[in-house]
């Protein structure tokens, strides 16, 4: 496999039309490919009223700081262990620059099609502006179009997936790129003291030639919410997702206890949830959750993921410190784990069991 290629699943064919453009064809009808049946849609009725999940806010500056944490840690280390996420707040980046991050991705799926069309992802490959991928011929798809980008390393980005229009956009999303790291860092360290684990443990793994994914998600109104999702269950295969929400439609949920919980839009904080890898890592301690979103027939919602990876040759495993004989150990050493989640969740299957013992 070519270095650092992000993965290159089998496409069988592309998508004729973008989901915003589906959806602009008036009526109440959506194509088959999209409807799920209450089997395979993670359980149950979409349009049920669900609890709200009880998402710990956690304070960025207070983790940082190793003498006032101990609170925080707990806070962080309980979150991570139950329902696998947190609302991160005082992250150091300001409400002014998120409101402007939103702005501008808003203008480019506000572009008409032709102009976002420029930006089109090639077959086969993830990076570039398109929709769900059909991978299988059975595969429902996603009510939702997306423009994935590399961010980091910096010389494996590909500018001509890099919108230009709205102007800013390009120094906009690299400034937002500039600013993560720093971040990481800080909750990757808190991360193993949560844990009594020397502060480096995760961030070793997660090594210097890691790579940093963002996706926007758009997901356009859709009249079929009872019948349709944004994004089917899934965890995600990063070793960290950070998520800048919608400030005002919601839509993600998270599996807790095999019930579906919403969860809540804090504004201006972060959404930081644990992926497949921090899950090997700390030998199944904290939970890669599952999660879906939902469509809505009244708002657009607009969402940036971005995936934290570990350079594809960097071998990941539980962290010896954290297995005894209570909590044997769980996980073989991976590496390319993205490349075998693919091959799962293409199958159908759980890509972290590919990683149980
Ligand atoms: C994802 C994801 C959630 C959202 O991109 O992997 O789960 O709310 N997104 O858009
Ligand atoms: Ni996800």
């Amino acid at each position: 496999m070519a270095e650092a290629e992000p993965l290159c699943p089998i496409e069988l064919r592309p998508q004729p039309k973008t989901v915003q453009e589906l959806a602009a064809i008036d009526g109440k009808e959506v194509p088959e490919r999209y409807i799920h049946k209450a089997d395979n849609n993670g359980g149950g009725a979409l349009d049920a009223p669900f609890p709200v999940l009880d998402v710990p806010t956690v304070d960025l500056q207070l983790l940082a700081s190793s003498s006032s944490g101990g609170e925080e840690l707990e806070k962080l280390r309980s979150a991570l262990s139950s329902c696998g996420c947190i609302q991160a707040i005082n992250h150091g980046i300001t409400s002014a620059f998120l409101d402007t991050l939103q702005e501008v991705a808003r203008q480019f799926f506000a572009l008409p099609s032709e102009e976002k069309k420029k930006y089109s992802r090639e077959i086969g490959s993830i990076e570039g502006y398109g929709n769900d991928m059909i991978l299988t011929e059975h595969q429902i798809l996603d009510w939702t179009d997306r423009l994935y980008l590399i961010l980091s390393p910096e010389d494996k980005r590909m500018l001509k997936f890099w919108p230009e229009n709205p102007e800013s956009f390009r120094r906009i999303l690299h400034e937002y790129s500039m600013k993560l790291p720093v971040i990481l860092e800080v909750l990757l360290k808190a991360m193993a003291r949560s844990l009594n684990l020397e502060e480096n443990q995760f961030l070793r793994q997660y090594g210097d030639r890691a790579t940093m994914q963002a996706r926007f998600n758009f997901y356009p109104i859709c009249p079929r919410p009872d019948l349709v999702l944004g994004v089917k269950p899934h965890a995600d295969g990063s070793a960290i997702t950070l998520l800048l929400q919608d400030k005002e439609v919601k839509g993600l949920q998270v599996l807790k206890d095999d019930q579906w919980f919403n969860v809540p839009i804090v504004p201006q904080a972060l959404l930081i949830n644990v992926g497949d890898q921090l899950e090997i890592m700390t030998n199944g301690i904290f939970k890669s959750p599952v999660h879906r979103v939902l469509t809505n027939s009244e708002k657009e919602r607009i969402t940036l993921a971005v995936f934290c990876l570990p350079h594809p040759d960097q071998e990941i495993q539980p962290v010896e410190e954290l297995i005894n004989e209570t909590n044997p150990r769980l996980y073989k050493k991976v590496k390319d784990y993205v490349s075998l989640f693919f091959q799962y969740y293409q199958q159908g299957r759980k890509p972290i069991e590919a990683a149980l013992l």
